[in-house]
């Protein structure tokens, strides 16, 4: 099974993907909140890049069936219902609902992985049950790491290597790119101290800065969550 991390969705062309199925990782935090969300028993999230688009979606729902979420800067949008912080994704303020989604960075990621033949979403919360559905497919794998504006982030490439990880210990025959061979290296060095490489990462100390600094510590959990949402036809679920 061949296995490429790109280190930003802007890295991934049409053609790199196409035949592949794209796990997208933004760990802090896109990704980790979509997870819960869905896991929290939401009917679908809708990943958008745009807030404008986001505000448009959600005319087409009654308001109470849907919730605006996401983030600019790491905060709320104004107007918007919830930020992108997984701890306001409760089962209590999410069950049954259309979560409309904008970030600045994993959103982007996602719309991007729209031309591969299936994407899921993945994050250190699912890395087991990614791994699992990996295997399932058998196909070949693009990671596409959502990156912080357009660089590579340090917790994107360790949520790749913990599933990557995950892979080789199952015995899978792996064929590794270079990205790939660094994401598992790095993974294996630090899988017993996460937050301690985490420290070192851009976006952790951004928003260590703001009031969601304990989400850091939760979206560093791993395999607290089984579930693998699937991205078809511009909807997770
Ligand atoms: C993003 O998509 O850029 C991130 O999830 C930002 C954040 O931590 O809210």
């Amino acid at each position: 099974m061949k296995i490429e991390v790109y280190e930003t969705y802007n890295s991934v062309k049409e053609a790199d993907i196409r035949d592949k199925l794209a796990v997208v990782i933004d760990v802090l935090r896109a990704t980790s909140t979509i997870v819960t969300s869905l896991n929290n028993g939401c009917r679908e999230v809708i990943p958008v890049s745009d807030i404008e688009e986001a505000v448009d979606i959600s005319k087409n729902y009654d308001r109470e069936e849907c919730l605006l979420t996401g983030e600019r800067n790491s905060l709320k949008i104004e107007g918007f219902d919830l930020s992108n912080s997984p701890a306001e994704f409760t089962r209590q303020v999410v069950k049954g609902k259309s979560v409309i989604i904008t970030t600045t960075n994993g959103t982007n990621a996602i719309r991007q992985a729209g031309s591969a033949k299936d994407a899921v979403i993945g994050s250190l919360l699912n890395a087991q049950a990614v791994s699992d559905y990996i295997i399932s497919k058998g196909e070949d794998v693009a990671f596409i790491c959502a990156g912080t504006e357009g660089k590579f982030s340090l917790d994107d490439v360790l949520g790749a290597g913990a599933i990557i990880d995950r892979l080789d210990r199952e015995g899978i025959e792996l064929e590794l790119d270079d990205l790939a061979v660094v994401a598992k290296f790095l993974y294996a060095k630090h899988r017993d101290n996460l937050e301690d490489i985490m420290q070192k990462a851009r976006h952790f100390n951004s928003l260590k800065a703001t009031k969601y600094y304990e989400d850091v510590d939760y979206c560093i959990k791993e395999d607290i969550i089984s579930i693998v949402p699937e991205y078809k036809d511009g909807v997770l679920k």
